[in-house]
């Protein structure tokens, strides 16, 4: 294990903080990177958006208002976590880049935002889950992308082009960019 930048000797916390559309790959290139993390001895812990809302947030809808609250939320375990030596991976759509901006300031230099790159059109012809159907039809109401409003990052760490590149390809380039910051070891 090498020494972290702090010279403990303990590996660093950080928060790969995945932001993207619905069907981008987000929960994909995750179950990816958990085998690959867990294999070389790393803790780690994920806050998958779909499983968050069913207990954490349980209760919130997708209003602007819930949403803020419902990554507000990600935001403070992944902070008290990562702070802790634990790395996450935050898997949630997290659309408002402003929402985004306040979890890296609270992590600072442990915050790596990741972002899953697929246009609309891609993920509505992927459509894995059936939603970009409803959204369509009006069934569900305030679907990101379609009649929500998706912000992009503008200085994402990591850009994964998941239309040209296969989920392992794009987990490679993830933990490449751990190992090149040091924050895991080469396997
Ligand atoms: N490079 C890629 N990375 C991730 N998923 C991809 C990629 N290329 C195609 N896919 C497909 O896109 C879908 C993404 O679904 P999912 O991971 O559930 O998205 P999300 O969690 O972002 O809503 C999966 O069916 C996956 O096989
Ligand atoms: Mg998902």
């Amino acid at each position: 294990m090498p020494e972290n930048q702090q010279g403990s000797g303990e590996p660093r916390g950080f928060t790969l903080w995945f932001t993207g559309l619905s069907g981008s790959g987000k929960t994909t290139i995750t179950n990816l990177l958990v085998k690959d993390l867990l294999a070389r001895g790393s803790k780690l812990e994920v806050l998958d958006g779909d499983v968050v809302r069913e207990n954490l947030s349980k209760g919130l809808g997708f209003s602007k208002e819930d949403r803020d609250t419902n990554i507000r939320r990600i935001a403070f375990v992944a902070n008290m976590l990562s702070r802790n030596g634990v790395p996450v991976i935050t898997a949630a759509i997290s659309p408002y880049r402003e929402i985004r901006d306040e979890a890296r300031q609270m992590m600072d230099d442990r915050f790596i935002e990741v972002y899953v790159k697929a246009s609309v059109e891609a993920c509505e012809e992927r459509d894995v889950k059936g939603l970009y159907a409803k959204a369509r039809s009006g069934e569900i109401k305030e679907f990101t992308g379609v009649s929500d409003p998706y912000e992009e990052p503008e200085n994402a760490e990591i850009v994964v082009e998941t239309e040209s590149q296969s989920p392992e390809e794009s987990a490679k380039q993830i933990v490449d960019y751990l190992e090149a910051q040091g924050f895991i070891s080469a396997n």
